[in-house]
């Protein structure tokens, strides 16, 4: 499958990039980056870092938007997210300077390219604000339009926001663009906190990835430790390790993992006390065809088991190495 990420690379988009890197079936044709966890320019080092930790050296990265549709001043990461993220987005992990810079065509250009040569052969996978790919249909629908599938971790719709009691990260980073992008009329599938508060990585799992001479795992497993530690919902309680960005690529790869979907035309509120929150479109209730697919159950232990065994397969191979 010839894959795009759209990544505001912190933590979770890491081992997104790591989920991806280990399935066989995946063809990732490059990262395009945005704000959102970190500076758009943070998510663009952390991208090219994390491509060459994993040897993936060939894969070129496109830097997008440095700030949401509307405001004046660059984007810059509140002190909740520099806490869940780290100051660096990847838990203070240090990882090497990257030795390659990123493409000189900006994200929404390389989206509209690819989206043009690969077509229904294409998926996108948005892990970020979806400023990116909102910029993107507006400047080509009939290209963005003609993509296979595009998954995206964002919203909320049957348990409550992490930011507010309404709102999910992704979404209230950019509602506007958020909104725009679901009253588009192009397919696709949500996967929001709905399952990915379901699946869990456990202690255990990280642990195992800690491989004497794996920097791979090691670097991983330091990441992780991190976020768990530090990833909180709105009143303050621990998540507790929720792999959201990793799902969404799972789920673009194996559908199947999905056990309940729920059809529907989908909205985000904005400028009002609820700003951010993802509900159905009244204005589309009544309409015979639905363009997104929220995922409101999915097999979570199976997730969660298949996924720390990939990364433990991609520490054991840099181990050998
Ligand atoms: C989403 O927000 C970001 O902080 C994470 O990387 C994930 O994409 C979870 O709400
Ligand atoms: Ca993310």
């Amino acid at each position: 499958m010839n894959l795009i990420l759209d990544l505001d690379t912190g933590i979770d988009d890491a081992l997104a990039i790591s989920y991806a890197a280990s399935q066989s079936d995946a063809n990732l044709l490059g990262i395009t980056t945005a704000f959102g966890n970190v500076r758009v320019e943070t998510a663009t080092r952390n991208s090219l870092a994390m491509l060459e930790l994993l040897g993936l050296t060939d894969v070129p990265v496109a830097q997008g938007a440095d700030r949401p549709w509307g405001a004046e001043e660059k984007y810059v990461p509140s002190e909740t997210l520099l806490q869940v993220h780290g100051r660096n987005g990847i838990g203070e992990v240090v990882l090497p300077e990257p030795q390659r810079m990123p493409e000189t065509t900006n994200a929404v250009d390389f989206l509209i390219s690819k989206a043009r040569e690969y077509g229904k052969d294409l998926t996108l996978v948005t892990t970020g604000p979806m400023t990116n790919l909102a910029d993107a249909f507006k400047k080509d629908p009939e290209a963005i339009s003609s993509i296979g599938k595009i998954v995206s971790m964002a919203g909320a719709l049957t348990v409550p926001g992490n930011v507010t009691r309404y709102a999910e990260a992704n979404i209230v980073n950019d509602a506007a663009a958020a909104k725009y992008v679901f009253e588009s009329g192009f397919d696709i599938t949500v996967v929001g906190l709905d399952v990915t508060l379901r699946t869990l990585l456990s202690g255990n799992d990280i642990n195992a990835w800690k491989q004497p001479n794996s920097a791979i795992g090691n670097a991983l497993a330091q990441m992780s430790d991190y976020y768990y530690a530090n990833e909180t919902d709105p009143d303050g309680n621990s998540v507790g390790g929720a792999l959201h960005d990793p799902l969404a690529v799972d789920i673009a790869l194996h559908p199947e993992t999905i056990t309940y979907q729920v059809p529907m035309n989908l909205t985000v509120e904005v400028g009002c006390e609820s700003n951010g929150r993802t509900i159905g479109d009244l204005n589309r209730l009544t309409d015979e065809t639905t363009t997104a697919i929220v995922c409101t159950n999915v097999e979570a232990a199976g997730f969660s088991r298949r996924f720390a065994a990939a990364i433990l397969g991609l520490a054991n191979r840099d181990q050998a190495q």
